[in-house]
């Protein structure tokens, strides 16, 4: 019989990559887009679940627009803490677990080392409060829960980091960047590979682990540091001039939300749990960059 694998936020970053695996036979993945299930609306969720009857959830449905959360934190707990609450809740009802992601912002940045999975929540803004509230509210409404923390998600689709700068590249000579917040930058395709094999084990271990984990890829740098090595492989790779990038401080480029300045996220328990070791950030960015030069391309010649 096939199982069905409901993806929720399947129009977003991780969501593109997650459809785009190859899943064993016998699994089937549905990824409703916004209009078709809104994860806020408990009459959407009950009349979904009991069309599809999924056998797992991947919730990436988020609010996910860091600043804008400032001015709206209801919207933001709305998406990113009642919807979970809602889908884990109708998935404990179907008898399914859930994979619910989350965020590194859950952390105030206080930390010298990287953040491990027991260490203290903190939130420094809306958006982090809200995703820490949805932690909280999936794992209280489900046991078979796991929550993936991951943090600084790139890919060759939507808005983030690598097309903000990859536009500035070709309009301005100079850009400044951030130089004393440090993360790790994560590919949404090495994500969606993590969540595929914690799911697999979700569905057909019912000794599955269940709780919270972190994954990232391998390393930390800046956001400078991401700019600069973005520029370095756009020249290595015939790319027109490279703008010179000047490292700024956090103060030097005020944010309606307050960052953390320090938010790397260790992997050791996903590593032995599931057995999932990322590879380093730059060879994931690299692989992003190769895509987006790719998708150039064939925009010239179609
Ligand atoms: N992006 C990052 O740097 C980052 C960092 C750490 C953690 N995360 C977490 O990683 C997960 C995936 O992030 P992402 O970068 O893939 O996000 P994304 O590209 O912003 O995609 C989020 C998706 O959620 C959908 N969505 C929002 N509200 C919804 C609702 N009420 N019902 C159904 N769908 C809804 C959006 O729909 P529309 O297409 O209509 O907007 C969008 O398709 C999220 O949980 C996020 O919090 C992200």
């Amino acid at each position: 019989m096939t199982q069905k694998v409901l993806v929720t936020g399947g129009a977003g970053q991780v969501g593109i990559e997650i459809s785009r695996l190859e899943w064993p036979g016998g699994v089937e993945v549905v990824a409703p887009g916004r209009d078709e299930l809104d994860i806020t609306n408990a009459n959407s969720v009950a009349r979904y679940f009991s069309d599809v009857r999924p056998a797992c959830v991947i919730n990436l449905a988020a609010y996910t627009a860091v600043d804008k959360a400032e001015e709206d934190v209801a919207g933001a707990f709305l998406a990113n803490a009642q919807g979970p609450a809602l889908l884990a809740e109708a998935a404990r009802r179907a008898d399914a677990p859930i994979v619910h992601v989350s965020t590194d912002y859950v952390f105030d940045g206080s930390a010298t080392q990287p953040y491990r999975e027991c260490d203290r929540p903190h939130p420094v803004n809306a958006y982090g409060a809200s995703k820490l509230a949805g932690e909280l509210a999936v794992g209280a409404a489900n046991p078979r829960a796991i929550i993936v923390r991951t943090a600084w998600v790139l890919s060759a689709h939507r808005t983030n980091f690598i097309k903000t700068m990859l536009r500035l590249a070709s309009t301005s000579p100079e850009v400044r960047v951030v130089d004393d917040q440090r993360g790790c930058p994560t590919s949404a395709s090495d994500i969606a590979l993590a969540l595929q094999r914690i799911t697999d084990r979700a569905m057909s271990d019912a000794a599955t682990a269940w709780g919270v984990y972190h994954f990232v890829n391998a390393g930390e740098t800046s956001w400078h540091g991401l700019a600069e090595h973005i520029f370095s492989w756009r020249a290595a790779h015939g790319g027109a001039q490279q703008p010179r990038v000047h490292p700024i401080t956090t103060a030097d480029y005020p944010t309606p939300a307050r960052r953390p300045h320090y938010s790397c996220l260790d992997t050791s328990r996903i590593a032995e749990a599931f057995g999932i070791v990322p590879r380093p950030w730059q060879q994931a960015v690299d692989e992003i960059l190769s895509e987006l030069a790719s998708i150039e391309e064939q925009g010239r010649h179609a």
